[in-house]
């Protein structure tokens, strides 16, 4: 193997860094170093997985031109970057390493400070359930990057070279960008969740909801893919009908088989479609002016607002 391949040792190396580093390691991106997790089993399992490195108890004194990845349970960062870095100034002639990054989507790169000369955050956007079918649906996922420049241009080569695509953000929220995330995907699930307990006391059969209303998602998010969220909207308040929409919130609002919390929840997501429309500019101010009026007018009431 060319001595020009970076050496990247992972601290970390469950389902997100084993299946990172099989990837990279069969495009011959990266050498893996020692691979260290809490037990030696599993250091060796996540060895046996990738194909390459070496298992070990605990990270020795690492060389300055090497790589790390830390791909801990995020609570766990801070105080692994701070062992590393006393670890590493302890050696005698050694410091920090080359580069060092970490893959939570809520953490920035920051808390790894010190511990290499240059570092980042890589957020791969999808799901690292099952290992072995993870490294099967990466080409094509998106990552999202920050932190050293230099660094940040050298994993999203990476990334690229892996047939997935790199977002590079110069000033990145990451707490904010977490909670972005989480909308694409933790609450569009809550959302499915609300719309089948509708959907159970509609009457529609419960074998037969989740393929419905999934295949509904599934459309208006391909349209989104394809036109973007604010031209794939469509439905009542999109069209500006405020009798349709006060039959339905009417309707939502009297569904005494529905929590009080779920019949809520509906309307305020019903809501968060104003500023959708409002963005399409096709309803008058006026329209949008009737329409959250009688949004308004029929929300129904919290317990606080008794
Ligand atoms: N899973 C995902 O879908 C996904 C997606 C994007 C990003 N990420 C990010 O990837 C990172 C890792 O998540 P994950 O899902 O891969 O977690 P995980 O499967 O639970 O893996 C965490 C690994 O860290 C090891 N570990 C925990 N504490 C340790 C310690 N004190 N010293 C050494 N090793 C330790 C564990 O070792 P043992 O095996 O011995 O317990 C385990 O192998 C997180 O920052 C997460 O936000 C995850």
């Amino acid at each position: 193997m060319s001595s020009r391949i970076p050496l990247v040792h992972c601290l970390g190396c469950g389902r997100a860094g084993r299946s990172l580093l099989r990837l990279l390691a069969d495009a011959e991106l990266v050498q893996v170093g020692y691979v260290v997790n809490r037990s030696l089993h599993s250091a060796q399992q996540a060895v046996s997985f990738i194909g390459a490195g070496c298992a070990a108890d605990a990270l020795p004194v690492l060389g300055q031109n090497d790589g790390l990845l830390i791909a801990l349970p995020e609570s766990q960062l801070e105080s692994a970057a701070e062992a590393i870095q006393i670890k590493q100034s302890q050696a005698s002639g050694s410091q920090a390493l080359g580069f060092a990054f970490h893959l939570s989507a809520s953490q920035s790169s920051e808390l790894l400070q010190g511990v290499a000369e240059r570092v980042a955050s890589l957020h791969p956007a999808m799901a690292f359930a099952d290992p072995k079918q993870a490294i099967t649906q990466f080409a094509g996922s998106w990552c999202v990057l920050e932190g050293d420049a230099s660094l940040c241009q050298q994993l999203s080569r990476w990334v690229e070279c892996l047939a997935a695509r790199a977002i590079v953000a110069t000033q990145l929220d990451k707490t904010l960008y977490h909670a972005a995330a989480m909308g694409a995907s933790n609450l569009i699930l809550a959302t499915l969740g609300l719309a089948q307990r509708v959907a159970q006391v509609a009457g529609v059969p419960e074998e037969s909801s989740t393929g419905l209303l999934s295949a509904l998602a599934l459309r208006n998010v391909a349209a989104t893919q394809e036109q973007g969220v604010t031209a794939a909207f469509t439905g009542p308040v999109e069209r500006g009908d405020v009798r349709a929409v006060s039959r339905l919130m009417q309707a939502v609002s009297q569904a005494d088989a529905l929590s009080a919390s779920d019949r809520q929840l509906w309307q305020q997501l019903l809501r968060a479609c104003l500023p959708l429309v409002a963005q399409q500019g096709r309803l008058s101010t006026e329209q949008l002016q009737t329409m959250a009026a009688s949004m308004d007018q029929q929300t129904t009431p919290t317990r606080s607002d008794h």
